[in-house]
């Protein structure tokens, strides 16, 4: 008998995910705070929970994919959070990305109920959770990650075992800081040679040349040049991870000028309001 699993959030990640861990045959119990956007996931055979904790009661093991700090306080300590109905032995993988100090906290919270915390952040983005190839970064005990692990394999391809709570959440944070910084050094790249007369194309067509071919070049410039943002990994969640990146450093006595640079142009666009955009989207600060 497969454990039945539960997953919260059903966003441009989480959704993916339960269908995989669906289509690999194990119940599944869904929730999100907007009970629509489970639709797809409940026609392909998920059970919806109306509350958290509701979820938490029926699964053994509890999956949280949402997208900040704040979703993850709401979804554990909240009314009728997960925490109210874990119980004994059961183990709760938090997939979002979010502070280590936040991931320490959740694991403390389980361990006084007598369950197990993973800190368990991805990459490889939706086209990584579409086809079941996301990278998992684990915090938290390797005999728990060892239990987990059937149930993330639906999910991943690739686990790496990173040391206590909170180490899968700074090495997520260290990844997403190179992305963005990769990221907006393209953008201003392209607007000065764009400024100067020249296509972007060229830039990016000498780039690949130069260098080994990266998912930078390879998936955000062909959207950077044709301006389409939509959004894949939105630019409020990296603007997110960079602000959780600097907090750290902070906490750390850890400089990092660099990113505290790239996230004030994030933040620029971010403050334009608007549609919701991909990260890529951060090129749209030297066409304002
Ligand atoms: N997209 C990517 O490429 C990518 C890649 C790697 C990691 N991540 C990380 O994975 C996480 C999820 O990303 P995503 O792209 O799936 O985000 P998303 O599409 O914005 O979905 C966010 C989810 O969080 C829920 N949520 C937000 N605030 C909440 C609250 N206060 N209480 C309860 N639920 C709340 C949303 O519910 P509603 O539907 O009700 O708003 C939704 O289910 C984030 O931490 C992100 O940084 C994303």
């Amino acid at each position: 008998m497969k454990p039945t699993v539960g997953i919260l959030g059903m966003g441009l990640m989480g959704r993916p995910m339960a269908l995989n861990v669906l289509a690999a045959g194990y119940p599944l119990v869904v929730y999100n705070r907007t009970a629509s956007r489970a639709d797809e996931v409940v026609r392909a055979g998920a059970r919806l929970a109306a509350s958290p904790r509701e979820l938490a009661v029926q699964c053994e093991v509890v999956i949280t994919m949402v997208s900040d700090p704040p979703a993850l306080e709401a979804c554990l300590w909240g009314p009728d959070g997960v925490l109210a109905g874990l119980g004994r032995g059961r183990v709760l993988v938090d997939s979002s990305t979010v502070s280590p100090a936040l991931a320490v906290r959740a694991a403390a919270a389980c361990a006084e109920l007598g369950a197990s915390f993973l800190d368990a952040p991805v990459t490889g983005g939706t086209w990584g959770a579409e086809k079941g190839e996301l990278v998992f970064m684990v915090g938290g005990e390797a005999e728990v990650l060892d239990r987990a692990r059937p149930v993330l394999s639906t999910m991943g391809k690739r686990f790496f075992h990173l040391g206590p709570h909170g180490a899968g959440q700074s090495v997520k944070l260290a990844m997403n800081l190179i992305l963005a910084l990769e990221v907006g050094a393209l953008a201003e790249a392209l607007a000065l040679v764009e400024r100067a007369g020249v296509a972007g194309e060229k830039l990016v067509d000498v780039l690949q040349a130069s260098m080994a071919r990266a998912p930078v070049l390879d998936v955000k410039a062909p959207l950077m040049l044709e301006r389409r943002y939509e959004p894949s990994f939105p630019l409020r969640l990296m603007h997110k991870d960079l602000g959780l990146a600097i907090q750290l450093g902070n906490e750390l006595g850890v400089p990092l000028p660099a990113a505290a640079a790239v996230r004030e142009v994030y933040s620029a666009v971010r403050g334009c309001g608007g549609e919701d955009l991909d990260y890529a989207g951060v090129a749209s600060f030297w066409e304002r």
